[in-house]
């Protein structure tokens, strides 16, 4: 189906279904690019500044220069937010390195490309908000980079792809016995009250949620550790959490096929949840 949608591709504002790159760019031929996805409630942005912040990191991280000021971001993101008749959106923005003859180092002289679209941004239905999501546990066979957001998502593709073949909703992945993240989420285990989180190191990618549950913990006084945590850990915890810009946070219920605490979405879910809830109101 044509989504004629206005996207923007270097520099143009266009229908989606109208835009086009050339077969040599690099984001298609290696997966060399960045992305963001930023969720909008009511035509606004949902801690627009973060992502633009993490945008940079990544851009610098794979060496590709920023193509735009903060301010050239923000006013792309508003144009492409202002064309949709919609009110919940979802930006999606994309840098690669740009078109070039297939040779693995970066070319000289090369214009990185930038696309940015938007789409309906679907929230949590209340069954997911009150009944919770079910996941398997997966070795984590992505490489060693996880804190850049980068295209190259073939790792996380394979991974979700379990989880939908098992008709579940999401992977809890493990490297050397310790929790990593989700496919494209970040997981959170609950124990006595306290919320446990994975370090922000380089096997998983720092959520813009990441920060938002440690402010949400500290204003609720619920105990945030963030430290190495194990599969035991995992197994034992009273709640598992998820969250990611789309899916918001939300409780995991069932590991494995065995239930999580007593199976129910738990009571620092619901207090995380009131708090995430406040936020998008407050806007
Ligand atoms: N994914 N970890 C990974 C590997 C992710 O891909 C994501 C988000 C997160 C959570 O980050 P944030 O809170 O900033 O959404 C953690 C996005 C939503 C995606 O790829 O569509």
């Amino acid at each position: 189906m044509a989504d004629d949608s206005l996207c923007y591709l270097n520099g143009e504002y266009l229908p989606l279904s109208s835009a086009r790159i050339p077969v040599l760019d690099r984001g298609f031929i290696f997966g060399d690019g960045i992305y963001e996805v930023v969720p909008v409630y009511r035509k606004r942005p949902f801690r627009l500044e973060q992502h633009v912040d993490r945008l940079e990191r990544s851009l610098a991280e794979v060496r590709i220069a920023n193509p735009h000021t903060r301010a050239q971001w923000r006013a792309l993101i508003e144009r492409l937010v202002a064309s949709s008749p919609g009110a919940d959106l979802v930006v999606y923005l994309q840098v690669t390195r740009g078109v070039a003859r297939r040779d693995f180092a970066f070319p000289a002289g090369v214009t990185p490309t930038v696309f940015a679209m938007i789409s309906p941004l679907t929230r949590p239905t209340p069954a997911q908000r009150d009944t919770g999501l079910r996941a398997i546990s997966i070795p984590d066979l992505r490489w060693l980079r996880c804190d850049i957001k980068s295209v190259s998502l073939l790792g996380a593709v394979m991974a979700r792809q379990q989880a939908a073949d098992q008709g579940l909703d999401e992977v809890v992945q493990h490297r050397d016995g310790r929790l990593t993240e989700g496919s494209a989420s970040n997981i959170w285990v609950v124990k006595a009250g306290r919320v446990l989180a994975p370090p922000r190191d380089h096997l998983i990618l720092e959520g813009i949620r990441y920060g938002f549950v440690q402010e949400l913990c500290e204003r609720a006084a619920i105990p945030f550790e963030a430290r190495v945590i194990s599969m035991d850990e995992v197994r034992g915890a009273d709640e598992l959490l998820l969250t990611a810009a789309t899916r918001e946070v939300l409780p995991i219920v069932q590991l494995d096929g065995r239930p999580v605490g007593d199976g129910r979405p738990g009571p620092v879910y619901r207090q995380l949840r009131r708090g995430y809830d406040a936020a998008i109101d407050a806007l």
